[in-house]
């Protein structure tokens, strides 16, 4: 193998599509993946690629800083990809603590231990942080987050991933850790949890359970589909410069209302219900409290001075989404039984 990758956050929606994507394309990288495993790890995501050679599972979690560092002196790693995270706003609003451990304490565990076997020579090393455009706060009505906006976070998990954010900065400025950092806008696809909007709202309508909107439905979001995200990703990785960041979006904004719309025209047609019934199921919810109004990203630096741009128009990507749900029963069941029904039912029914 001509090099060791550490994915961390693998066994997450965007972090396994990261793992094939690596594992497929590069098979003399070794890729090591690791994950805590918590209620959004699942390794059944990866169960297509995970009896390949250039593959192993570490189960860890990078909040332990031993750990962290014996792992990086046994594998030597050559490069990092950094997801592992809390993901989930509404998560980081009822219990914020989890967040500011594994995002902020367990992203430095990952930066200690990467200059402890880099510190001697970091030639060809990169150390890659995944985040999200949440860092940026809140846009009015018009304008786009550039890479040069100052940050700006509204909520527990933007200010935690904003935190990390700067500390990885700090380590490129001050260490000279070879560090690249990229932001991106609300990804959506294949394996993602179902307490996130859209595989949420598909999984209600399947279910005829009604599907919450929350406030007027007016906040605006920019999606990309999670497979260009990670194309993004591998060009990051292996041309990005030094130092940099790259903002990633889909030049796709949506208000949530209107997405829902579009959502329930579709699977009125993939459920041969009359147009109209899963139209029925919409429900105003109360509002997320410090509901951002809307995210947009400006991703030209990284189409200009990497070319890349986004491969699928949305309506394809939805397609391919709601498909891959509805044939994929049995991952939906096992994913919204037992803990996550348990906080589905404090988020949406006990309150
Ligand atoms: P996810 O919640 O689906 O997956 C997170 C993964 O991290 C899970 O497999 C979980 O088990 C693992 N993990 C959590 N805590 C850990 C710990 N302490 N130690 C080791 N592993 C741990 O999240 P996602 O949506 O795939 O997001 C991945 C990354 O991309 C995150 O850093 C997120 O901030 C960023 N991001 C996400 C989006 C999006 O729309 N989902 C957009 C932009 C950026
Ligand atoms: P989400 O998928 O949680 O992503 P983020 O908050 O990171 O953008 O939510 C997307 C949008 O959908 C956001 O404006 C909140 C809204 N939303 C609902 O209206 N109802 C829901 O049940 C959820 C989970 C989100």
């Amino acid at each position: 193998m001509k090099k060791t990758i550490l994915i961390t956050g693998g066994a997450g929606f965007i972090g396994s599509h990261v793992v094939r994507l690596f594992v497929n394309n590069y098979p003399d990288y070794k890729i090591v993946n690791l994950d805590k495993l918590t209620y959004a790890g699942n390794l059944t995501n990866l169960k297509d690629i995970e009896n390949k050679p250039n593959y192993e599972f570490v189960k860890a979690d990078i909040v332990d800083a031993d750990a962290m560092n014996s792992l990086f002196e046994k594998y030597q790693f050559d490069g990092v990809i950094h997801l592992a995270a809390e993901s989930h706003v509404d998560r980081s609003i009822a219990n914020p603590m989890e967040f500011i451990f594994t995002n902020i304490v367990g992203t430095v565990n990952l930066l200690n231990a990467a200059r402890a076997i880099w510190k001697d020579n970091s030639e060809g090393k990169r150390f890659y942080h995944i985040s999200t455009d949440e860092v940026y706060g809140s846009l009015g009505e018009t304008g786009f987050f550039t890479e040069e906006t100052a940050y700006d976070p509204r909520s527990p998990y933007s200010s935690s991933k904003a935190s990390s954010d700067h500390i990885v900065r700090a380590y490129y400025h001050t260490y000279k850790l070879p560090v690249v950092v990229s932001n991106c806008s609300n990804n959506y696809g294949q394996f993602q949890f179902p307490e996130k909007l859209l595989p949420l709202a598909i999984n209600n309508i399947k279910n005829n359970k009604p599907i919450p909107v929350y406030g007027k439905g007016e906040n605006i979001r920019d999606w990309l589909y999670v497979v260009d995200h990670v194309r993004a990703i591998d060009i990051i990785y292996h041309k990005g410069t030094i130092g940099e960041t790259y903002n990633i979006g889909g030049s796709n904004e949506w208000y949530n209302i209107s997405l829902i719309h579009k959502l329930c025209e579709i699977m009125d047609r993939k459920l041969n219900r009359e147009p109209g019934t899963s139209a029925k199921l919409i429900t105003f919810v109360k509002d997320r409290a410090g509901h951002d109004l809307r995210y947009a990203i400006d991703s030209s630096k990284l189409q200009k001075e990497l070319g890349w741009k986004p491969s699928l128009k949305f309506e394809e990507g939805m397609e391919i989404t709601i498909d891959w749900y509805l044939a994929n029963e049995e991952w939906l069941n096992n994913v919204t039984s037992g803990a996550y029904q348990k906080y589905y039912d404090n988020q949406y029914i006990n309150r």
